[in-house]
This record gives structure tokens, C-alpha cells and sequence, in this order.
């Protein structure tokens, strides 16, 4: 019997359903040329059903999606909800609680995209950051004090243990040695570099680098190790991107650089992520956001939905179907749509998932 994997599909708000659309359109293509089958379950959580019955996330969620191989997501962020809530009570909360410790972001020039970096090709924009997800000041203690007055104090701390920081780079130095610049035929190294503060955040990044060293130096003796310091990591991303490899670094700064890197990349419209748990359940995501002044208008580019789709097949073991799906993805780039921007590709949103599933 064909292999099958059941699939939690969270469309979420604005226009996550539109895209998640053409992600399942594709990702079943691939299935039924690859030979497995892929059995997909809708769940409504996100802006709308919190609106409706008060509740962000039901109690019975966690445990339902552990019960699945794997969770699509579309986008959360609702613009009648308040900042924070949607985001801390669905997104970040199946983060942490599911233990999705690796956010894997690829930073990748496809052909024909255009980038804002003068003359860089998609030979020169060709990296992955492993951005920490399950700790640093994401998760530290905090609270407010004396609120509203002039001697008010607000404290929010960048937290790390050891155990979060080990699991993080065991997994980069394992992706560096397996994705890498020489495993791809691309380079004489596979190059890890941390990205960190070790200047000024004294602390918590030089235990970031001394267990970057030991593990390195002990486990990981092949991968070539680098350390950048996060402000002129941005400087590089924009002036030499064709230096990086594979970089690593903590919750935040991860979050801050691969906004950075998807604009470099030709934008939200093709940057897609993963939350990994290596044991357990990941969940796949375009990380560009709702962006819910698109909704409905049938505009919106659905790249970064299905390259998420293709990340989750990759992670399931499907690399095949996975390879197909990045090789569709860039003939349509390379070739069929005019823009990656909402409105101007030349094409619908369905015609996008239509051109990258036929091409499957
Ligand atoms: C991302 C997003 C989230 C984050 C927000 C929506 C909580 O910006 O996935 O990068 O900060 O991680
Ligand atoms: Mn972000």
C-alpha cells in the first residue's frame, strides 16, 4: 500500500486560506506523481473563530495536532485582533508547546526573481539561517512595574540554557554536514556561522559560543566554523551574501535577519520556513504574514505557501516529491510570472498554483 501522511491544515487569516489553497493543490500533484497520499485536515483557528467564540486556541488543540505527521499553516494575524494576541496564543504557542525548537528559513535567489542587492545572482543568494525557536528573550521572564508612572520599569530577558542551546547547533552542524555548500557541490566547505552579540550580550552569547566550539571541535571536526556578529551579519547579507553558507543564531536575532534575507530573496511573496521538531511534530509556514488587504482578490502570490509545502515533504522523508516541487517552482519564476508582488505577477493566485502543479 502507497505510503500515507495525515496532514493538519491550518489556513488561518486574511489571505492564508487563498494560499494554503494552491500549497494543497500542489503538494497533492506531488503526491499522486510520486506515489504517496497525503490525507489533509482543516482546522479554523485564527482570527475569525476567535472573534467568534472568544476562544484563541481550544484547549483540545495540542494534543489533536500531535496526533498528525505534520501542520500546514497559512498565516496568522488578524487586523480586528490586537497585536500579540493571535500571534502569542496560536502561532508561538504550537511553536513552544510542540517543541518546534529548529526555525529552518532558506534564503534563496530563484531564477528570473528580481533582488534589490545590485548584480547578485542566484549563485551569490544562496544560504539557510537555523534560527533558534523555542527560547531566548521570546520566552524569558518579564513583567511590568509601577505602570503608567514616571518611575515605571519594564523588564523582558534573553534567557538560554544549555540543553536549548546544544539541541540547536547539534541540529545546524547535522544540516550544515548534510545541505552545505560542498555537500551541494557548491563550494570546498560546508561552513556553519553563529550569528551573536559576544561584544555586548556577554552572557548568553558566550555560551552560545563556547558550546559552538566544543561541539564543533568534538562531533563536527568536518564543518568549517564562523562566527559573525549580528549588525555586520546585515551588513554582509546585503553586501556579500555569496559568503554565507549555513548561519545559526538565537530566537530574536533569527527573527530580525531572515526578514532581512526573504527581501534579498525578492521578498514575503517566496520566503517560506519551517518549525521543526526533529521528534516530532513540525509545522510549515509562509513567513511573510496574513496580509489581509489582499484577501478575497484572488493577488496574492502563493510561492512562499508552496515552497513551505515542499520544505514539509522534504522534512517527511518525500525528497523526491520535495526536489520536483522546488525545480516547478523555479521554472515558473524563471519563466511564467512577471513579479512576486501581490497584484502584478500577470496571473492569478489560483493560475500560480495551476502553472507550478502542472509543471510537477
Ligand atoms: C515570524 C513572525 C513571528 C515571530 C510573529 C508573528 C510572532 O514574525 O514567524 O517571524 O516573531 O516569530
Ligand atoms: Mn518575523
Amino acid at each position: 500500500m502507497a505510503k500515507s501522511y495525515k496532514i493538519a491544515v491550518l489556513p488561518g487569516d486574511g489571505t492564508g486560506p487563498e494560499v494554503v489553497a494552491e500549497g494543497n493543490k500542489v503538494l497533492l500533484a506531488a503526491a499522486a506523481k510520486f506515489g504517496f497520499a497525503l490525507d489533509l485536515t482543516t482546522f479554523d483557528f485564527g482570527g475569525d473563530r476567535y472573534l467568534k467564540t472568544g476562544e484563541v486556541l481550544p484547549e483540545s488543540a495540542v494534543g489533536d495536532l500531535q496526533q498528525f505527521d505534520s501542520i500546514y499553516l497559512g498565516a496568522i494575524g488578524h487586523p480586528d485582533v490586537k497585536p500579540g494576541i493571535l500571534e502569542k496564543g496560536i502561532l508561538l504557542k504550537l511553536r513552544f508547546e510542540l517543541d518546534q525548537y529548529i526555525n529552518l528559513r532558506p534564503v534563496r535567489l530563484y531564477p528570473g526573481v528580481e533582488t534589490p542587492l545590485k548584480d547578485k545572482t542566484p549563485e551569490d543568494i544562496d544560504y539557510a539561517v537555523i534560527r533558534e525557536n523555542s527560547g531566548g528573550i521570546y520566552t524569558g521572564t518579564g513583567g511590568i512595574s509601577m505602570k503608567d508612572t514616571p518611575q515605571e520599569v519594564a523588564v523582558q530577558s534573553m534567557v538560554y540554557n544549555r540543553h536549548q542551546v546544544e539541541r540547536c547547533l547539534r541540529y545546524a552542524f547535522e544540516y550544515t554536514r548534510k545541505f552545505g555548500k560542498k555537500a551541494r557541490g557548491k563550494g570546498d566547505a560546508n561552513t556553519l556561522g553563529l550569528v551573536g552579540k559576544t561584544n555586548v550580550l556577554t552572557y548568553v552569547f558566550d555560551l552560545w559560543e563556547r558550546a559552538f566550539h566544543q561541539i564543533g571541535e568534538q562531533d563536527y571536526p568536518d564543518v568549517k566554523r564562523e562566527y559573525y556578529h549580528v549588525d555586520a551579519t546585515c551588513m554582509w547579507m546585503v553586501k556579500s551574501p555569496e559568503w554565507f553558507d549555513v548561519l545559526v543564531t538565537s530566537n530574536m536575532f533569527g527573527d530580525i535577519i531572515t526578514d532581512l534575507g526573504a527581501e534579498t530573496q525578492g521578498g514575503m511573496g517566496i520566503a517560506a520556513g519551517g518549525n521543526i521538531n526533529p521528534q516530532g511534530v513540525s509545522m510549515f509556514e509562509p513567513i511573510g504574514g496574513s496580509a489581509p488587504k489582499y484577501t478575497g482578490k484572488n493577488i496574492i502570490n502563493p510561492l512562499a505557501a508552496i515552497c513551505a509545502g515542499a520544505m514539509m515533504l522534504e522534512t517527511l522523508g518525500e525528497t523526491e516529491a520535495a526536489v520536483a516541487i522546488e525545480d516547478a517552482v523555479k521554472k515558473v519564476t524563471g519563466s511564467e510570472i512577471k513579479s512576486l508582488s501581490a497584484g502584478k505577477m500577470g496571473c492569478t493566485t489560483s493560475q500560480v498554483g495551476d502553472l507550478v502543479a502542472e509543471r510537477v
